[in-house]
């Protein structure tokens, strides 16, 4: 990004990012490491977990890289507890990691659903309760959780997505009262149609990208940087008066 802020609080600090092998997720833990933060990212893509964080290591960045599917909560809370050892203690959690295949109505078993919620929404309560600790050691952190635009336009394609990301909305706002006298704030960033390596071969086609760009105020490309952006800032202290809001980087669609 031609135009990135520099956050000189951000430096020798520690953070987690859970899915930051591929997507935004990936982008904000390379914009972290820009930052000169120390940085534990998880993810259940190993091959391409460990490339990124061989390549941010030679290029002088702490980093550590937990294989792990945040489904599991137990394996979750254990590779926190190394993640900890090599980059900790953290005081800045971004819960990133989400999962948007589509799925008809008519099609959702209740074991699907629960899967979905699995997926998109349980992780992020059990990552925040084992980075809080940490948190309270420090007097103070940061945590960002991912929604989508998606629930506030209603699309009908993958309501098990979009009913668990609106509700990362409500859990952003409970936990930010729960955590605030403590010093840590929790926020929630909620992206529009972002152009990742997996949205780019799995779902635009012209028809939608010409319907998105229509819908966007600002036209073009949002891209996963865009989004890390905001992470940083509210990562930051530059953001300490922030907390249980909900920052949307949508080009001005919702
Ligand atoms: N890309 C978009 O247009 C868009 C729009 C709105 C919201 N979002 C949200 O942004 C976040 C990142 O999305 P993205 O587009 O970068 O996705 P992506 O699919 O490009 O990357 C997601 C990463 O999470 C990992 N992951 C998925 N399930 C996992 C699991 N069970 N355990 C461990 N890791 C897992 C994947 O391996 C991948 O590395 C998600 O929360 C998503 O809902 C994305």
């Amino acid at each position: 990004m031609s135009a990135e802020a520099v956050y000189p609080d951000l430096a020798g600090r520690a953070a987690l990012v859970t899915g930051g092998a591929d997507g935004i997720g990936r982008a904000i833990v390379a914009a972290l490491i820009r930052q000169k933060a120390r940085v534990a990212f998880l993810d259940l893509d190993r091959e391409r977990g460990e490339a990124l964080a061989a390549e941010l290591t030679e290029a002088g960045g702490t980093v550590s890289f937990q294989p792990v599917d945040l489904r599991d909560i137990a394996a979750t809370q254990a590779a926190i507890t190394v993640a900890r050892e090599v980059c900790g203690p953290f005081s800045i959690g971004v819960n990133n990691a989400g999962h948007d295949e589509r799925h008809a109505f008519e099609t959702v078993t209740s074991d699907y659903w629960d899967d979905r919620f699995a997926v998109n929404l349980r992780p992020m309560m059990f990552v925040a309760q084992a980075l809080a600790p940490d948190m309270r050691a420090l007097g103070g952190g940061a945590l960002i959780n991912l929604s989508s635009t998606s629930w506030m336009k209603g699309s009908p394609h993958m309501i098990a997505y979009t009913t668990a990301k609106s509700a990362v909305l409500g859990f952003t706002r409970s936990l930010a009262r729960a955590l605030g006298s403590d010093g840590i704030r929790v926020n929630c960033v909620t992206p529009g149609w972002v152009m990742t390596e997996r949205q780019r071969t799995r779902w635009v086609t012209p028809d939608k990208w010409d319907a998105a760009q229509q819908a966007q105020a600002i036209k073009g490309e949002i891209l996963p940087e865009d989004i890390a952006a905001m992470v940083l800032f509210l990562a930051s202290d530059a953001a300490r008066m922030c907390t249980g809001q909900n920052f949307i980087v949508d080009a001005g669609t919702v």
